[in-house]
This record gives C-alpha cells, structure tokens and sequence, in this order.
C-alpha cells in the first residue's frame, strides 16, 4: 500500500455501532468488526488517520485470539478476506481486508475488566493521593511505572454514557454472579499473564489492559479486542525506569506534539504534521512486528 492511504469512515448495511476506531456491524449471530485508522488522544478523535493502523489493531487481537483459545474461549472466527467463507450478505470492499474481522456474537457484559501489572495512569494518581489503586491498600514507596508485586484486577462499569467507574469486589459480585465474576477474574489475569510474559520477551512492557467479556451459551467468553495498543499501555522495555512516567510506544509522538502544539485540549484537536503521522504508522507496525514475528499485511 502506499503510506498515505488511510480508511477513516466505513458504511456497511446493518451497523450496530460506531466507537472512536472501530465500526461494527450486524450479522444476525456474528458480528463484523473493522477497524479503521483513526485515532483518538485526550478522548477525542483527531482528524488525521494513521495508516496501517486498523490493520494493526485487527491482526494482533487475531493472533492474540488464536493463541490463547485453548486457555480462555473467544469470540473469533476469522479475518475477513472477501472470499465466500467470510459468508457475508454483500461484498467486502477490497479496502476492509485486513482490518475485518468476523465474530461471534455474544451478550456483553456490563464490565470493563482491567488488569494492571505496572503502576500507571489512574493508580498512580489514586495512589499518591490515597495510597491506594481502586479502593485497595498497597504498600507504601511504590514508584511510578514500577511493577506491582502481583497483577492488579480492577475491574469498572462499562458506562453508555459518562466515564467508567471503579467497582469494588462486592458490586462486582453482585452484577455479575459469583459463577461469572470468578471465571473472568481468573481469565483475565490469565490473559494478561500469559500476554504480558509474551511481551517482554520481545522487548515490550504491557504495563496494563482492558478486556470485555460476553456471554454465548451462559459461558464467559472473550469478546471485543485484544492486547492492543488501543486496549492496553505497552511501553519499550529498553526505555523502562521506574520513577517517571513512561509515554506508550505508540501515542508517543502524537501526544507530545499535540502537548507542544499550543492547542487548548478544547475540540476541534489541529491536524497532524505528516512526520508525525508517519512515524506513529512506523511505531504501530513495530509494535506488530516485534510482537508477531511477522510484518502487518496492509
Ligand atoms: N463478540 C461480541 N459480541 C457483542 N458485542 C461485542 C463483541 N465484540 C465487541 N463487542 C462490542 O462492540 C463494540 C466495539 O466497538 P468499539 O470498541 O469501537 O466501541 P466502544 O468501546 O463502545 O467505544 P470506544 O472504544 O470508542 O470507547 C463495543 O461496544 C464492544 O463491547
Ligand atoms: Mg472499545
């Protein structure tokens, strides 16, 4: 592909969402996923694309699915390559392969479970003012971006509108049912374990993630995206020093020249400089390279 194309709108009959990447579409017991190369910093969506990015986020939550079936049960069914086995009630625009993926349908749960291996962001705040990550007593002295002594669950609601909030074990019991609550605890700090080791032997730090869980046939099952660097904060292993704050591999650029930008962190963000947009597309496709093994098809 050329470096400058980027995909920013997607339409496709039946759409049954559309969040600050991806638009999902119905499929009557699957659903069709794209993701498109947008790209959002301080909660908004900017008005550059960043290409190769859908591709990127797609193909790494595909591998992540496909390695860690065995363990935890997921939605993934395959990458949608135009071909007849996609089963798919139009034609897939040549534009979507590679950034599509189908699935099977599930009920969302209302959770976001996150687990946090690294103290960051949110934790670190809640814990210098309290001494605390989500409600729960941590010795004192931890650092900023140093690791916790065991990964951290820390699950919040998953709002329609407004922010998350955290949950505290007894509401999540509550929402949930014991059964559930338990299974997507132990599954997501499996994931995360299992994701984490994975990583930093490339060189990579997932220093924290989301993951959705749904449920198919009363089972809790893995749904959404998967250790991306949209659901999760991956930092370089080789530029790690705890006592600071550690900017994430991919947003680096983009938030740094937005914050020497001038501009007010009020909408509508600026457009971005073509370096920046093409060293961000250099560091997503990194990221996928060093993770995979393999160069991102786009
Ligand atoms: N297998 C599945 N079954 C049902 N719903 C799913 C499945 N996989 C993903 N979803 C839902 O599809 C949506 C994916 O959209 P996306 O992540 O772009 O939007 P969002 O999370 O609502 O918004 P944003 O990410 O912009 O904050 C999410 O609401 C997610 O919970
Ligand atoms: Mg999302």
């Amino acid at each position: 592909m050329t470096t400058a194309s980027v995909l920013l709108e997607t339409e496709l009959p039946n759409r049954s969402h559309r969040g600050k990447v991806r638009d999902t579409y119905d499929l009557g017991d699957r659903l069709l996923i794209v993701a498109t190369d947008r790209v959002s910093a301080f909660d908004m969506v900017l008005p550059n694309g960043i290409p190769g990015k859908g591709a990127v986020l797609t193909q790494l939550s595909a591998f992540w699915f496909q390695r860690t079936v065995s363990v935890v049960p997921n939605h993934y069914l395959r990458l949608a390559d135009g071909s007849p086995d996609d089963d798919l009630p139009y034609d897939l625009p040549a534009d979507l392969i590679g950034r599509s993926m189908i699935v099977r349908k599930a009920q969302r749960l209302p959770v976001e479970c996150i687990v946090r291996g690294y103290m960051a962001g949110s934790a670190w705040a809640e814990y210098q003012e309290h001494g605390t990550v989500c409600g729960v007593r941590l010795p004192a002295g931890l650092r900023e971006s140093e690791p916790f002594p065991s990964p951290l669950f820390t699950p919040t609601t998953k709002a329609e509108v407004g922010h998350d909030e955290n949950m505290s074990t007894e509401q999540f019991v509550e929402t949930l049912g014991m059964g559930v609550a338990n299974a997507v605890r132990l599954r997501s700090l499996a994931l995360y374990r299992y994701g984490a080791e994975y990583a930093r032997e490339r060189g990579i730090i997932i220093a924290d993630t989301k993951f959705e869980f749904g449920l198919l046939d009363d089972e809790p099952i893995l749904i959404d995206e998967m250790l991306t660097p949209d659901s999760s904060r991956f930092w370089d292993a080789a530029q790690h020093e705890p006592g600071r704050h550690q900017e994430a591999l991919d947003k680096q650029f983009v938030r740094d020249w937005l914050l020497q930008s001038g501009w007010d962190r009020e909408p509508p963000p600026p457009e971005l400089p073509p370096d920046v947009v093409e060293e961000t597309s250099r560091l997503y496709r990194e990221v996928y390279q060093r993770l995979t093994g393999e160069e991102v098809r786009a």
